[in-house]
């Protein structure tokens, strides 16, 4: 805890770079403007999203300084003008630009949401973004019903296993795809039905031979990338491919006339849309996902929770693909 009132401890970055460049010490405490809440924040989650958007290479640009961490769990500090609640110590889990991975964070009103008795801090800050872009994406874009199947890619990334565990929630029979086979056990673990390593064999063929030929309702999508063709290959009549990110690197270009011939669907999905254009669905995602956590229905992975100064070594590890999970720090 930092000593003086305006300062808090904070890991930040003065520019675009690497996890190297990323420094931890004292930074401006920021305070709750009109319509926003300050957070004291308990648990924040590092992720993809965090290194590329530290990499400049994210639709999210900073003005610097700027201190990372769009996932944030922890409890309300203080009500900026004009905000009524929820009241002071309260549990939330909230989403912004950046701004988690400090001790405090201010968030927009709208982005916070009430944690329910029984959802622990870390857990809280995985279901934030993993567990709602997930739910988003299967249920109110790909419109996944009880019966289908889903392929879903990158299945044991921090979106990807959250989109395993709701699948297999929903009812759904899920195809995992990884590229390895300790991934695959790991999603099956998880409640993957299936699943295709597409390091060792062909993706499209695999997907085949495990639908009887038909091909999958929906497929889920973090990784796009050289799998997507693969993927496009995969999915049945009337199959709708829900478009999560470019973990893979490659931004494909969509070929319509392979959706025409199948009457396939290519569906966008950004959070942003349900975080500020349909607040409504949000809130019942957030809710649905907290209820199934206390249900035993779905088990967010926690692979690593450390201090502040574990956050280089996080963000390295999951830029370098060796960390299955979320990372969670505790400022
Ligand atoms: N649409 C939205 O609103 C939204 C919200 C959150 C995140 N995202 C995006 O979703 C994507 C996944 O996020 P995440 O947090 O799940 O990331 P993650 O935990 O790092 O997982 C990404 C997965 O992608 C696979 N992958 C394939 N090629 C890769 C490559 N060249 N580099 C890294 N990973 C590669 C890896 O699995 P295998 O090695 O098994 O293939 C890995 O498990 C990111 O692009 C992120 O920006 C989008």
């Amino acid at each position: 805890m930092s000593n003086d009132i305006d300062t808090m401890r904070a890991v930040f970055a003065r520019a675009y770079g690497t996890p190297q460049d990323l420094e931890i010490g004292d930074f401006p405490k920021p305070s709750a403007g009109p319509g926003q809440i300050l957070i004291a924040v308990k648990a924040a989650g590092v992720a993809f999203h965090d290194g590329l958007q530290l990499a400049g290479k994210h639709q999210i640009k900073h003005q610097m300084p700027y201190v990372p961490g769009m996932e944030i769990a922890g409890t309300v500090a203080a009500l900026g003008e004009g905000v009524e609640g929820p009241a002071v110590g309260t549990p939330v889990m909230a989403l912004n630009q950046g701004g988690g991975w400090g001790e405090y964070a201010w968030v927009d009103q709208s982005q916070v949401w009430p944690v329910l008795e029984g959802v622990d801090d870390p857990t809280a800050a995985a279901i934030c973004m993993a567990y709602t872009t997930s739910h988003c994406g299967l249920h109110w874009e790909g419109g996944l019903q009880a019966g289908e199947t889903v392929l879903i890619t990158g299945a044991t990334g921090g979106v990807g296993l959250a989109a395993v565990q709701i699948a297999h929630a929903m009812g759904a029979k899920v195809i995992a795809v990884a590229s390895s086979d300790e991934r695959l056990a790991i999603a099956a673990d998880n409640g993957a039905d299936h699943g295709v390593n597409y390091t060792s064999v062909g993706l499209k063929d695999a997907v085949m031979e495990l639908t009887d030929g038909n091909g999958v309702d929906v497929a889920f999508d973090p990784v796009m990338g050289s799998l997507y063709p693969d993927v496009l290959s995969s999915l049945a009549w009337g199959g709708r491919h829900v478009i999560i990110g470019f973990a893979g690197g490659e931004i494909p270009q969509i070929p319509s006339n392979r959706l025409l011939v199948k009457n396939r669907r290519a569906l966008g999905m950004v959070m942003r849309y349900y975080r500020y254009h349909k607040p409504d669905m949000m809130r019942e995602t957030v809710d649905i996902l907290q209820r199934w956590y206390l249900d035993g229905q779905i088990r967010p992975l926690i692979a690593e929770i450390g201090p502040l100064e574990k956050a280089p070594e996080f963000l390295v590890e999951i830029m370098e693909r060796r960390l299955i999970g979320r990372a969670i720090l505790e400022p």
